[in-house]
């Protein structure tokens, strides 16, 4: 284990990378209109991969609890946990067979009140994952409801008898891959789930259903969680259980093309905050698929739902031409900051974006959003300075402040995320070849942003005394927080930096966004404006110079950068910096 006091020296240290004089006005504590959560960023972890403290392999609350400086170090004020609740883990605890309780893999509800109550003492709040779409088939209320058409508990679950050939009631594919309806022999019926055979879809129509929801969501408010991460809940609301048209040799269609976001839903997610969120102190951000910018003011903002959504248009990118990963697309710079900017712009008088570049679903942002041979450090600091000063609340995934990059193991069995061996196997149906088909794993696979995360030079990265329930990626030598923290060059120096600059600059909380050199396909450019005073980031995004036009740097100072000062017209491949400007 590494010494925080170690740590921190080599936070101090790290900052000495400020351009001469960076600090050109003093702390400022503005922005009190907004609320802490506006004000901080938000940490994610991946429990099972952030920290294992009884050498079984898999990661625990008192791992979490070990690591609330280093957490409270990148300036998050909250930390959002993806679920630990009691899961067969099929889908690695977002089949949920127990909405009440801690999964014992991941310790005991002492330990959870114990993580908590540490948060709070360094202003830390906890921050739990609702998946109310589905739960686990080894819920007891699926138990139950799959036993009968009659049972109390029958109309829990959606079921629908089968058509008159016995095939399946419409012809929607899981998100997983194969159908979305599973027959159950006890009923006589088919169950429908968006996502994994073992992931059922509760019925939101039914009354009892919601409120029983709403009663395990309040059992965490009253445990002092500071907020929810709500999953998958853009489907929630099923429309008429109608055939769509085909979309691929399976003769199916991607169930979220028939239900993301339909008619109705918002009436649900209203009652949902009236019940259990509303005049509380925490806050809500629902993973939204389906909701595109133009959506927004109904999602958040004074006459929305929750507090802030992931809606996925700059995620989703390189999949614009379909859901499955066997259709990826080429995309331009532009196409980034245009997503980015619609939903900044949507956002600008009413309602609020989380910024987030990673989390345990997508590839890491250095793989993701730059150009294959990108170094990946240099990277890394580029969308770590974009993260940080775009307005929003920005959310750091578990290893994005070390620069993780993707794993690529050679076979498919190496792979334990159920969606990567759904995506492998439609790969092959499309007549890809397996070769084919394992880059498309390589690129998307979920297991790249859940390999354990790498503390030391330790073996296993300092994670595990045991074996890893996922492999440690290969970099972890000099790729890990002890390494880096010691480092003032580092990419967690860097988050270290940023954050403190966040800080210390209101117009990075408080400014308005107005993006810059819009059709420029090399740089992100952007200013927040607070007041007479600004910062602006500019991004190189390429593996070429750039060149910043001579009206760009009028009347700018450079504060920050990620490389040594450099020729001023000329941003260098992958650079960025952040400068100043106060206006007239
Ligand atoms: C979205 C979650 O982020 C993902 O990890 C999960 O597999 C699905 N929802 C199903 O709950």
């Amino acid at each position: 284990m590494f010494s925080f006091a170690k740590e921190m020296a080599a936070v101090l240290a790290g900052c000495s990378i400020l351009a001469a004089g960076a600090t050109v006005f003093a702390a400022d504590s503005g922005g009190d209109s907004l609320k802490w959560w506006q004000k901080a960023a938000v940490y994610q972890i991946y429990p099972k991969s952030f920290a294992d403290t009884d050498g079984d392999g898999v990661g625990d609350l008192p791992g979490i609890t070990e690591h609330l400086d280093y957490i409270g170090s990148l300036g998050a004020k909250a930390v959002w946990l993806t679920p630990i609740y009691p899961s067969p883990m099929v889908d690695n605890g977002y089949d949920i067979s127990d909405y009440t309780a801690i999964d014992p893999s991941y310790g005991t509800m002492e330990d959870f009140e114990k993580l908590v109550a540490d948060g709070k003492k360094r202003k830390i709040r906890m921050v739990m994952d609702l998946v109310f779409n589905h739960s686990s088939e080894q819920h007891a209320w699926f138990l139950e409801s799959k036993q009968s058409r009659t049972n109390p508990k029958a109309d829990w679950y959606i079921w629908r008898d089968a058509k008159p050939d016995g095939s399946a009631p419409t012809n929607w594919r899981s998100i997983f891959g194969g159908s979305a309806w599973t027959w159950c022999e006890e009923r006589q019926q088919y169950y429908l789930h968006t996502f994994a055979a073992q992931q059922p879809d509760l019925n939101w129509e039914n009354p009892e259903v919601r409120q029983a929801l709403y009663d395990a969501a309040r059992f965490w408010i009253d445990k002092g969680i500071g907020g929810f991460r709500i999953d998958a809940i853009t489907y929630i609301k099923k429309p008429a259980f109608v055939d769509g048209t085909p979309d691929a040799e399976d003769g199916m269609v991607g169930i979220h093309s028939m239900t993301a976001n339909t008619e109705g839903i918002l009436d649900f997610l209203h009652e949902f905050k009236r019940e259990v969120f509303a005049g509380r102190d925490i806050f809500t951000v629902g993973e939204a698929n389906g909701v595109v910018p133009a959506d927004l003011p109904k999602w958040v903002g004074k006459d929305g739902v929750f507090d802030m959504v992931f809606e996925f248009s700059h995620m989703n990118l390189p999949l614009k031409n379909g859901e499955t990963w066997c259709r990826p697309t080429e995309w331009k710079l532009t196409e980034l900051k245009d997503a980015l900017t619609a939903s900044q712009n949507v956002t600008k008088e009413n309602g609020w974006c989380p910024v987030f570049f990673e989390n345990h679903d997508q590839p890491r942002c250095v793989n993701h959003f730059f150009p294959k041979g990108a170094d990946t450090e240099k990277a890394a600091k580029t969308m770590a300075a974009v993260l940080l000063t775009l307005r929003g609340t920005p959310f750091i995934y578990e290893g994005q402040e070390l620069g993780f990059a993707n794993v690529a193991w050679p076979s498919i069995d190496d792979y334990n995320d159920i969606s990567s061996h759904g995506q492998y196997k439609i790969a092959l149906q499309e007549g890809f070849s397996p070769e084919q088909a394992m880059e498309f794993v390589h690129f998307f696979s979920r297991d790249n942003a859940r390999t354990p995360m790498q503390w030391n030079t330790d073996a296993q990265a300092g994670f595990t005394k045991g074996t890893p329930w996922l492999p440690v990626h290969e970099d972890y030598a000099s790729v890990n927080a002890l390494v880096e923290a010691g480092n003032p060059g580092s990419v967690l120096s860097w988050y270290r930096t940023l954050a403190k600059f966040r800080r210390e600059h209101r117009e990075l909380t408080e400014g308005a966004y107005e993006e810059l050199m819009p059709e420029d396909e090399q740089i992100f450019a952007f200013a927040r404006t607070a007041g007479k005073r600004q910062i602006i980031t500019a991004a190189n995004f390429s593996l070429k110079e750039a060149k910043l036009p001579a009206e760009f740097l009028l009347g700018k100072r450079q504060l920050l950068g990620t490389m040594p000062k450099g020729e001023t017209k000329i941003l260098r491949p992958l650079e960025t910096r952040i400068y100043e400007a106060v206006l007239e």
